[in-house]
């Protein structure tokens, strides 16, 4: 497959800024208290243990895990020197503004890299695109992990049949989604394509399914997870 260059198109970069920084409180009021990310986040803070210096891409000034296990953090994402004054960071845990796709930082600096609900979000003009994307995240993560470094990707992901439809309609679904709602367009993959992408470069990848509760967020809104064919993944891998 020949690779776009085009990366994730200036609509999801803009919408990702807008909604998930002015929607910040709610958003997180969400993540601390609807049943699937309380669940989801006993599991994190399982899959962090023993990391010191974790990067967490796609933070967006939200942790649905406890802080407290990791000596450092740095929560990078496209808008973090844009929150309000009033936000308050945990100690251990220091802000940076840029991207997944470029991350800010020198190779072989961190010993545990996370993306929570990241990829989904790294949409591109095309599906090809998209997926083009994911692969440069998992690329970028596998640059400033030290040897050895812990890889944890949390996604929602969903069966193929899903994925088929939704390659299907994303060129009308990523033009309506962005002219309609405030929430940018997103992309779900079945578990089996990350685990392909992870198994290029990492090694002893393992997938924890996550058990759903009744309610998930779809689009910044609550929605219960019977109408949803989302399943909650945990991959974590090591750095060859
Ligand atoms: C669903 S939110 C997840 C927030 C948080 N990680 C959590 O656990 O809830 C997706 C986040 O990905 C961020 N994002 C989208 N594209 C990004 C990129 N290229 N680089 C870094 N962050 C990005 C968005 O700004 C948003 O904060």
């Amino acid at each position: 497959m020949t690779k776009p260059s085009n990366g994730q198109s200036n609509e999801s970069v803009e919408q990702n800024i807008s909604f998930f920084r002015d929607n910040l409180e709610t958003y997180n009021a969400g993540i601390q208290k609807l049943d699937t990310y309380v669940t989801l986040r006993k599991y994190i803070n399982d899959s962090i243990q023993g990391v010191d210096n974790l990067l967490d891409i796609g933070n967006g000034g939200v942790f649905d895990y406890d802080v407290s296990l990791v000596n450092k953090i740095v929560g990078l994402d496209l808008f973090l020197d844009k929150l309000p004054t009033s936000y308050i960071c945990p100690s251990n845990v220091t802000l940076k503004t840029g991207s997944a796709l470029d991350i800010p930082e020198s190779n072989e600096t961190y010993d545990g890299v996370m993306m929570v609900m990241l990829i989904h979000h790294l949409i591109g003009k095309t599906v090809e695109s998209s997926i083009y994307n994911v692969e440069k995240s998992i690329e970028e993560a596998y640059r400033v992990l030290k040897s050895k470094g812990k890889m944890i990707i949390v996604e929602s992901c969903v069966p193929k049949w899903f994925y088929q439809f939704e390659k299907l309609v994303f060129p009308i679904a990523e033009r309506i989604i962005d002219k309609i709602f405030k929430h940018p367009a997103t992309l779900q993959y079945p578990a089996s394509i990350l685990k392909n992408m992870l198994e290029k470069k990492f090694d002893k990848i393992k997938i924890i399914d996550v058990p759903l509760g009744r309610w998930v967020m779809i689009y910044g809104l609550k929605v219960p997870t019977f109408i949803t064919p989302i399943s909650p993944k945990i991959f974590i891998a090591e750095k060859i």
